[in-house]
């Protein structure tokens, strides 16, 4: 299971109080899995787990296979959790700085005109040895309107059926709702091939459907061992919650003793991404009716020498949620050398990941002092079955949190505000 340490909240909450939060966190897991809660017609993220379905699992392996093997780009075009889920995934496994064929871009999910236009002007631009790029294109966005997506999804695929033609049509893949929204009249116009996102799974719930699923598989990751580690800390939490429910207690008590943010962090910046899906999971269930923390990111060591000065001594109204992965990713050392003008030969032979570490936990040490609870989250290792583990993890903690605050963790009618104001600008 995925590892919670919950000490560096102590001093800040007795044994009593967590005790009592805990009653309510055990009733709000047994609201979720009853399905008796606000929103209840949106569990499909634990159905899929309970019953995976594996034909559906080889098809996307297959087809990701295929594509990767083609492709020297391949577009994710969504926003919010049609996007984040799988730019977590493959930021935190893939190595930095290697030739990766496939290209993985992201698209419309926003509405940068000079991003967009450079996207086009990359992929148009022809290969070192002359010949045109092999571009696919996967749209998804579950209600098929949304506005940010469809913009980019117009301009890609006009390029798209402009350079390949008909073959255009097996280039382009959508992944959306059963039926409804614009992008199935364009699927049924054009016969693009189609993954449905089922009904009961709401946007940043889907990762480990076709909506992540597919971007991953073409990024090359093993998309069953993901899968499966998410069904595995499913099936190890459905036994005994375990320390889950200390975790929602312990933010709910902050929350109720009146923290405003909660502080996403980690030293490993593969996992920056991984924290912006947290951050739009959480930020999208919980800020409601006036309640919830905010979720905000940081980025260590790089964020230290910027937001950190406010983390340390700025107003006392946070949480820290620190995620920790305890076996190196690299072996990397610092080695000796001749010069000692650097002074740094106390440190000669130590593993960059073993002073990563040091960093960590001088900075936990430091915030806890500082008057900052920190919640200490543990992966053994940056992988796919742990990540898979851990993005069930976050799903089941907002559920149980958010019912909590007794509000639905499913729905985001906040959302709907700024994109009427924005629409009737626009003059729809
Ligand atoms: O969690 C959610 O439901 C949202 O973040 C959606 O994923 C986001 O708004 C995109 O919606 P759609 O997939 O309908 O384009």
């Amino acid at each position: 299971m995925i590892d919670i340490d919950i000490v560096g909240t102590k001093e800040f909450i007795s044994d009593s109080e967590i005790e009592q939060s805990g009653l309510k966190a055990k009733k709000a897991f047994q609201t979720l899995k009853d399905g008796t809660g606000p929103g209840s017609e949106w569990l499909g993220w634990r159905r899929i787990l309970k019953n995976p379905n594996d034909a559906e699992l080889d098809k996307i392996e297959q087809h990701g296979a295929s594509i990767r093997k083609d492709a020297d780009i391949f577009i994710v075009c969504g926003i919010g959790g049609s996007y984040q889920g799988a730019r977590a995934i493959i930021d935190a496994l893939e190595k930095p700085f290697s030739d990766k064929k496939p290209e993985i871009y992201f698209a419309g999910h926003h509405l940068g005109a000079r991003y967009h236009e450079q996207l086009l002007d990359y992929i148009n631009r022809p290969k070192k040895d002359g010949s045109r790029k092999s571009v696919y294109l996967n749209v998804i966005s579950k209600s098929g309107s949304t506005l940010e997506t469809a913009i980019a999804f117009r301009m890609i695929r006009k390029w798209m059926h402009d350079v390949y033609g008909d073959e255009a049509k097996s280039r382009i893949i959508a992944t959306t709702g059963a039926e409804g929204g614009v992008l199935n009249n364009i699927i049924a116009e054009e016969g693009y091939s189609k993954y449905v996102i089922p009904d009961d799974v709401g946007g940043r719930y889907s990762v480990l459907t076709p909506v992540g699923l597919l971007p991953v598989a073409v990024s090359g990751l093993d998309i069953k061992t993901l899968f499966y580690g998410a069904v595995a800390e499913f099936e190890s939490r459905e036994k005994d919650p375990g320390n889950i429910l200390d975790y929602a207690a312990t933010r709910h008590n902050l929350h109720e003793k009146h923290t405003v943010l909660d502080v996403i962090s980690s030293f490993e910046p593969e996992l920056k991404e991984f924290c912006n899906w947290i951050q739009q999971l959480l930020g999208e269930s919980e800020g409601k009716e006036g309640n919830g923390l905010f979720p905000s990111v940081a980025s260590y060591s790089t964020d230290l020498h910027s937001i950190g000065q406010t983390i340390q001594q700025g107003r006392r109204n946070m949480m820290e949620t620190m995620i920790t992965v305890q076996k190196p990713i690299s072996d990397l050392k610092l080695s000796a050398t001749d010069s000692k003008t650097d002074g740094l030969d106390y440190l000669a032979g130590r593993s960059v990941h073993s002073i990563n570490k040091s960093a960590q936990d001088g900075t936990y040490q430091a915030h806890v002092e500082g008057g900052v609870p920190v919640i200490k989250i543990g992966l053994e290792k940056l992988n796919e079955q742990q990540l898979g583990r851990l993005i069930y993890f976050y799903e089941l903690l907002t559920g149980i949190y958010v019912y909590m605050l007794h509000v639905n963790p499913f729905n985001q009618p906040g959302v709907e505000n700024y994109k009427k104001a924005m629409y009737k600008l626009l003059g729809k």
